[in-house]
């Protein structure tokens, strides 16, 4: 007997390797019911994405670089089906993260700006804890951990030590091994490296670079570091107000404003502040309907 779809079944897409993510259109609001608790503004929709588009190629690393504020950690939640869009279009490997959020969930994984870990725990119960929640095998879990938070450059002493005991650099070296022991396809970083001290950066950028190297990760990042972004991204993208207003590999947006000078001496702040008017640094204000 011949297996019959029924005629309304929406098709199951199929993996799509060649595109890691693809977004069209996406755009977001906030409230007025649920502005930020913080907030002293009289409530107002907050318009923290506006119509963005853009799109990842496998095993690359793009970064969107944009001021506190300007919808960064709202598109990083959209994209791991953590929220949803007001109108638009996400694709993970071909799956739409609205409709097929549990084969996305599977595909990517995610370090919050702001990471959470039971405190009074070390760095490897923690790790041990979240592998057995995914059903991974306790001793492979535990042979990665160790791996993962070297080559991180977490002593072997602090991985032991309880969470609370360590600094917030350090906790986040757990957030991102953490999010790399299920092995994504698709990494999901929301400032990884923001508050870390220089060398705990560039431990946490180069375990990024080599993920990307040596496994074919495709990753896509946030920050508010330019040079960072230099060093690790292959395409970049400003963020200002929600919307994406310039998009390019490193040197072409440093052309665009290059004029007569060499296209190396151009200083990446100065790239930003060119094409957006403002700086990266500044704080941006809620964008509301009004506006
Ligand atoms: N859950 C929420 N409720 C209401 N407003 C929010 C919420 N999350 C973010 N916002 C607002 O959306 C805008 C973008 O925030 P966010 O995405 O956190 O920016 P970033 O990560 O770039 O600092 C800000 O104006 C912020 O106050
Ligand atoms: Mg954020």
């Amino acid at each position: 007997m011949s297996r019959s779809t029924p005629a309304l079944a929406r098709p199951e897409p199929s993996l799509d390797h060649a595109r890691p993510l693809v977004v069209r259109g996406l755009t977001k609001s906030f409230g007025p019911g649920t502005r930020a608790p913080w907030s002293t503004k009289p409530r107002r929709r907050v318009r923290a994405l506006r119509d963005v588009s853009f799109q990842v190629d496998a095993g690359s690393v793009y970064g969107l670089i944009g001021a506190n504020g300007s919808g960064k950690s709202t598109l990083i939640r959209t994209l791991s089906t953590l929220v949803l869009a007001d109108a638009g279009d996400v694709r993970v490997f071909g799956y739409d993260v609205q409709l097929h959020s549990m084969q996305v969930r599977r595909l990517i994984n995610r370090v919050s700006a702001d990471p959470s870990f039971f405190r009074q725990m070390s760095a490897l119960e923690n790790l041990q804890f979240y592998g057995r929640i995914y059903g991974l095998p306790g001793r492979e879990v535990r042979r990665r951990a160790v791996e993962i938070l070297d080559r991180l450059g977490l002593d072997r002493y602090r991985q032991r030590a309880m969470v609370k005991e360590l600094s917030r650099g350090q906790q986040q070296k757990i957030a991102v091994a953490r999010a790399f022991l299920t092995s994504p396809v698709l990494m999901l970083l929301d400032e990884p490296t923001t508050g870390l001290d220089p060398r705990s950066k560039r431990d946490v950028q180069a375990f990024v670079r080599e993920v990307q190297r040596d496994h074919g990760a495709t990753i896509f990042l946030t920050t508010h570091d330019m040079d960072e972004a230099e060093v690790l991204c292959d395409r970049i993208a400003f963020l200002v107000g929600g919307r994406i207003v310039a998009e390019g590999t490193p040197l072409e947006l440093r052309r665009q404003v290059a004029g007569g000078r060499p296209v190396e001496s151009v200083d990446m702040e100065d790239v930003f502040m060119a094409l957006t008017g403002r700086s990266v640094e500044d704080d941006e204000e809620e964008t509301t309907d009004d506006e």
